[in-house]
């Protein structure tokens, strides 16, 4: 079967190779201490290895081999990108969040261990990922380290992904349209995918104004993919997904979904997903496993 231009197989390789690399980091990154904070290493290490798609890293990891950069500093950044992830995930499964018990098909980290250590889990997940960042093992130019530490900060606090989590706890409240649940989805999800594919460029010695249609890119594929997140919660198995479903209906929240409903908001995630290949337009094969990504983002089933 092809996908974007490759074989599924390709695309497969590549994950499991990036998954590989982020679970060996994270063990190496994370041993376990000898003292009283043992509980919050076992914590972290609960959170971090050993699942999830790890799409964020594989999204910075296929857009820097446009630009032929480094595996290690591509790694590097998708841990760090991947350690903001997690954090969110922590924290969003908290009881004074989305009070969820199952993630990645393990308990959550609250209910594996308590809520004070989940939420010292996710603040410390926040810390790692900028420790990565700035170290020159990332990248040997303190520059682009520098626009890397403020691109992901920039994605991940209240003009990205929190603010989006704030949003999105508000969206249970108040009746929000389709304009507010695009700007909630974009904040929440799209943020930190668009850092994703800006970093491959960053660490590429892309300039801003050659980043336009990567952009374009990143901006379709991360609406598509919260529109398939939300289309999991309503017709996916908790078991493929590890992770409870039917969570935003019982919640009242508004979603792409419970707005359009799932045929025409399904329709919408392909358009997404085609348009945001259109903006590849002018790379060639090199892009093949953006292009492939793309078409995973709604045709996964967790
Ligand atoms: C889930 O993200 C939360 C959202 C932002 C929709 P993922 O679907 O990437 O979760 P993992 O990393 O594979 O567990
Ligand atoms: C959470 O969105 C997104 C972040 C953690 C930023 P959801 O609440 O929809 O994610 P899931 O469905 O629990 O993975
Ligand atoms: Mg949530
Ligand atoms: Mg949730
Ligand atoms: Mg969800």
């Amino acid at each position: 079967m092809r996908a974007g231009g490759i074989s599924r197989d390709t695309l497969q390789h590549a994950a499991a190779e990036i998954a590989q690399a982020i679970d060996a980091a994270f063990d190496q990154l994370l041993p376990l201490p000898a003292d009283a904070r043992l509980r919050l290493y076992e914590a972290m290490r609960h959170a971090t290895i050993g699942g999830g798609k790890r799409m964020r890293p594989l999204l910075v990891y296929a857009t820097g081999n446009l630009f032929n950069v480094s595996f290690d500093s591509l790694v590097r950044v998708g841990l760090a990108v991947e350690c903001i992830h997690v954090y969110s995930l922590v924290h969003d499964d908290l009881p004074a969040m989305d009070d969820d018990d199952l993630r990645r098909g393990k308990a959550t980290v609250h209910k594996a261990f308590d809520e004070a250590t989940a939420i010292l889990t996710g603040d410390c997940l926040h810390d790692l990922a900028f420790e990565v960042l700035v170290d020159p093992l990332t990248y040997a130019d303190p520059f682009v380290r520098c626009d890397l530490v403020r691109a992901l900060a920039v994605s991940s606090g209240p003009s990205g992904m929190a603010g989006g989590q704030m949003m999105d706890l508000e969206a249970s409240k108040s009746g929000f349209d389709i304009q507010s649940v695009t700007r909630l989805q974009q904040l929440k999800t799209g943020a930190l995918i668009g850092f994703c594919v800006e970093a491959g460029a960053i660490l590429g010695r892309v300039p801003p104004e050659g980043r336009g249609s990567l952009r374009g890119y990143a901006h379709d594929i991360g609406l598509a993919f919260q529109i398939a997140d939300d289309l999991l919660d309503v017709e996916g198995n908790a078991e493929l997904a590890g992770k409870a479903v039917g969570k935003d209906a019982a919640a009242g929240k508004e979603t792409f979904v419970s707005l359009l409903g799932v045929e025409r908001a399904r329709e919408q995630a392909s358009m997404l997903v085609d348009q945001a290949k259109a903006h590849l337009r002018s790379y060639g094969a090199e892009a093949d496993l953006l292009r492939a990504i793309a078409d995973y983002v709604v045709e996964r089933d967790r």
